[in-house]
């Protein structure tokens, strides 16, 4: 049985990457992730923020030491907070390269093009197998239209693909007005591959203390939805390869992003909740999947539940909508039905 996949290029035995998160902090905790059966690894990010701090001395165009942006800089994490500075990063890529023999992929997280230009070269010269752009941020500025945002990510995509040679994924966030048409440009601005999706880090609020709460929670399967809704829209539609990363906890959810259409299958809270032999669940499910509905090689299975055969998907997505609606009556109490 062949469960090889395409992934930026790089061939992979099967689809399940490690996704960014401290695992690819240390170089023996990488080791494990190899030595348990990961595909690949995405290292965890370096960020913009600490790139300037620690080049320029200035953080999102900020002097730390003027008194005038003391309160907006503290905020940000203290450079000795970040497990490594920029150089180190680097270095940690090449002793990885070294020492494992999945391909590494680097990450960097930021919303502008400065200072990636030069570091996504240092981490190519490093040795990284590709990298991983996450262009997270909350856009809060209201008088910011979503033209303007969309154009500046698909022009880092295109600043950052002109001076690299090594493959770049770029991750997205879900919140678009027109996702599909982002995901094009980012096919246009050259991308070999787009992550569906950051997870946005909303705040909670907690009513003793009146004051917003900020906690990282980890994911469960219920956030892969929104994921199989977009890799289905997206697949044989866009050129660049297509990941998975939030809600794949089990191996029935690694199977659906495949049936939606991703070519890798990222996961991080059900590697931070099982440890690295996980991936032998995810892969053995996988198997025995494809075995009972004898599927030889993956590329059978992959974009099966997608709407890629829809003539009219906007149709469709509507429909589909009215229709889950309706279903509201599987879950009326009794008596609780109006008619
Ligand atoms: C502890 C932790 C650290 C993370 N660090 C990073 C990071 O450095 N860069 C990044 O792009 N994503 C980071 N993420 C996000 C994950 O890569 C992933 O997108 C997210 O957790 C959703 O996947 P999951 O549902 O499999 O957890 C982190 C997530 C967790 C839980």
């Amino acid at each position: 049985m062949d469960t090889s996949t395409s992934y930026v290029g790089l061939r992979l035995p099967h689809p399940f990457i490690a996704g960014a998160s401290p695992f690819g902090q240390r170089l023996d905790a990488v080791k494990r992730l190899e030595d348990a059966g990961w595909a690949a690894v995405v290292l965890h990010s370096l960020f913009e923020e600490q790139i300037t701090a620690d080049y320029d001395g200035r953080i999102r165009h900020m002097d730390p030491s003027d008194a005038l942006f003391a309160e907006e800089l503290a905020y940000f994490p203290h450079a000795d907070d970040y497990p490594l500075g920029p150089d180190a990063y680097a270095e940690h890529i090449s002793r990885l390269k070294q020492a494992v023999s999945i391909p590494v992929i680097g990450s960097l997280n930021g919303t502008s093009p400065e200072s990636w230009l030069k570091f996504g070269r240092i981490i190519e010269q490093a040795g990284a197998d590709a990298l991983e752009l996450n262009l997270y941020e909350c856009v809060t500025n209201l008088a910011t239209p979503g033209e303007a945002v969309e154009a500046r990510l698909a022009g880092i995509v295109k600043e950052v693909k002109a001076i690299l040679q090594i493959p770049i994924a770029v991750k997205m966030s879900p919140f678009f007005t027109a996702f599909g048409n982002m995901a094009r440009r980012l096919d246009a601005a050259g991308a070999d591959a787009i992550v569906l999706f950051n997870r946005f880090y909303q705040p909670d609020i907690d009513i003793k203390t009146l004051a917003p709460v900020v906690n990282l929670r980890l994911s469960d399967s219920s956030e892969l939805r929104l994921r199989l809704q977009w890799l289905a829209v997206l697949y044989g539609r866009v050129r660049p390869s297509l990941a998975v990363s939030g809600g794949v906890a089990t191996p029935d959810d690694g199977i659906k992003a495949i049936l939606g259409g991703a070519d890798a299958v990222q996961i991080v809270s059900a590697l931070l909740r099982h440890g690295p032999t996980h991936v032998d669940a995810m892969r053995q499910g996988l198997e025995r999947w494809m075995a009972w509905h004898h599927f030889d090689r993956l590329d059978e299975a992959r974009g099966r539940a997608s709407l890629e055969r829809v003539a009219d998907t906007e149709t469709f997505e509507r429909a589909q909508y009215i229709r889950t609606l309706q279903s509201w009556l599987a879950y009326a109490a009794p008596g609780g039905r109006s008619s």
